[in-house]
């Protein structure tokens, strides 16, 4: 996939790396030691919930030397932020907090997190750097599609974009004819928008009658949930873009973890002069070599307000080295949450397996839900898949249908039910997709 646009302005990825990423795999190992004895000692000395686990665990943060060490400190989950709802897990106090976010949680408690100054100035750091490794540059338009309030996306890309010098147009999450109106009277440069939100934002394109290859973007910074290089060439097809993948939860920063370098698009560098990333077994804990596939693992070395320590993010993917930024490693696109899995009849599946496979016919864009059922005592899997207007054929596009059930029970290993329903049947998200919609009896 060519970087297109940017190439012919004259301005692809020159030499504005700052000196973190510019440095040495030596370098950054010796600052990360150095950061993350301090990261320990605050989390240990400022939040109960560490003192005490370290305390259970029998270590100190005294007792870090080398940065294998860390393997000795026990994890951080999700439920340990959510058993300190709202403040318990910050390490100032709350009157030096300058924001907080929370996430949508959708059972229970949501998790909060908070921010000192000092915090935001580096997320804000963090975000430009992602911005420009992207190929965002000063003076720049950003369309921001990611949702402004709790959830940390809006808000994040927002401050790393001024702090790059970008012009931001704040216009948030929905309304997509605005949206579509704005991008061609605005002529902004750079989208940063969910990628299931993009192709939403395609069909308003089509519905008005617009030319997508013509409009003014040059690059989209696509992320909060998996995607698929096969949606990655779905896009930049549709408008002819460069789409880049952006990492980061909630607990970590929020946006701006990890980012794809538009010069390689080889899987996201991760900011590992500021977010320390481990790969374990996710059944045992143990730490895996890199190249090996596991859970993702993060921790914080420069937040003050909100650290976390060896946080099990469940996302999986494997480390690798550094490419267009040798001192820092790249994290393998995500291809799932270890919660998204679904296990049908003993087959472990992801939905951007599927993704993949309706990409890869000429008649489905991209936009589709996962069924499960049971009948009888067997778990059924329903695949809707929504035609392209210009293939569907008002009946079903049956022969595809069954193609697809066949390639998906050779390649996969699971028998499921394909279902082609007719161009804008199915809900469009205005941010994270819901592609999995249990129907199972709750037993
Ligand atoms: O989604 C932060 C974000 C905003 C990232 C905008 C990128 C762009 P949370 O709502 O806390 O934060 O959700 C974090 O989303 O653990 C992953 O499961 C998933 N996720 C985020 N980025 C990607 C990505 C934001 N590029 C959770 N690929 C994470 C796959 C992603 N999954």
């Amino acid at each position: 996939m060519a970087v297109t646009k940017l190439k012919e302005g004259g301005n692809a990825y020159s030499a504005e790396m700052d000196a973190h990423e510019r440095a040495s795999r030596d370098e950054i190992m010796s600052l990360q030691k150095q950061r993350l004895a301090w990261s320990l000692k605050h989390a240990y000395d400022n939040v109960a919930h560490y003192r005490k686990a370290f305390d259970e665990a029998g270590v100190h943060p005294s007792d870090f030397r080398e940065l294998s060490d860390l393997a000795k400190v026990p994890f951080t989950v999700k439920t340990d932020l959510r058993d300190n709802y709202p403040f318990n897990m910050f390490a100032v106090p709350r009157e030096k907090l300058v924001r907080v976010h929370a996430s949508s949680g959708t059972t229970g408690k949501p998790i909060v997190v908070g921010y000192t100054q000092r915090d935001i100035d580096m997320w804000s750091d963090v975000m430009a750097r992602s911005i420009r490794a992207a190929g965002g540059r000063t003076g720049m338009i950003i369309h921001n599609a990611y949702g402004y309030g709790l959830f940390t996306g809006g808000l994040g890309v927002h401050y790393g974009a001024e702090k790059l010098g970008c012009t931001v147009v704040p216009i948030s999450g929905g309304m997509t004819e605005r949206q579509v109106q704005l991008i061609n009277d605005f002529r902004p440069d750079i989208i940063t928008v969910t990628p299931s939100y993009m192709l939403a934002i395609l069909d308003e394109f089509k519905r008005q009658k617009l030319d997508p290859r013509q409009c003014s973007l040059k690059v989209g910074i696509f992320g909060a949930e998996p995607w698929t290089n096969a949606m990655r060439g779905e896009i930049e097809d549709a408008f002819d873009m460069d789409a880049t993948d952006i990492y980061g939860l909630s607990e970590v920063i929020g946006p701006g973890v990890a980012q794809e370098c538009i010069e390689t698009k080889d899987g996201l560098h991760i900011w590992e002069d500021h977010f320390y990333p481990e790969v374990i077994d996710p059944e045992t804990g143990a730490v895996l070599p890199d190249g090996e596939k596991g859970e993702l693992v993060f921790t914080s070395l420069t937040k003050e307000a909100f650290p976390v320590i060896r946080y099990r993010t469940r996302d999986l993917t494997r480390l690798l080295p550094g490419t267009a930024r040798p001192g820092m490693r790249r994290m393998e696109k995500v291809t799932g949450r270890s919660d998204d899995m679904i296990i049908l009849r003993g087959v472990n599946l992801f939905p951007t397996q599927i993704e993949e496979v309706l990409l890869a016919t000429d008649w489905c864009g991209g936009h589709f839900i996962l069924e499960l059922t049971r009948e009888g005592r067997m778990d059924e899997l329903t695949i809707i898949a929504e035609a392209r207007s210009e293939s569907w054929d008002g009946r079903g596009l049956l022969d595809h249908a069954d193609r697809v059930s066949t390639h998906i029970k050779n390649t996969i290993g699971i028998s499921s039910r394909v279902q082609v329903v007719p161009p804008a049947t199915l809900e469009r998200s205005l941010g994270k997709a819901k592609r999995l919609y249990d129907k199972r009896p709750k037993d």
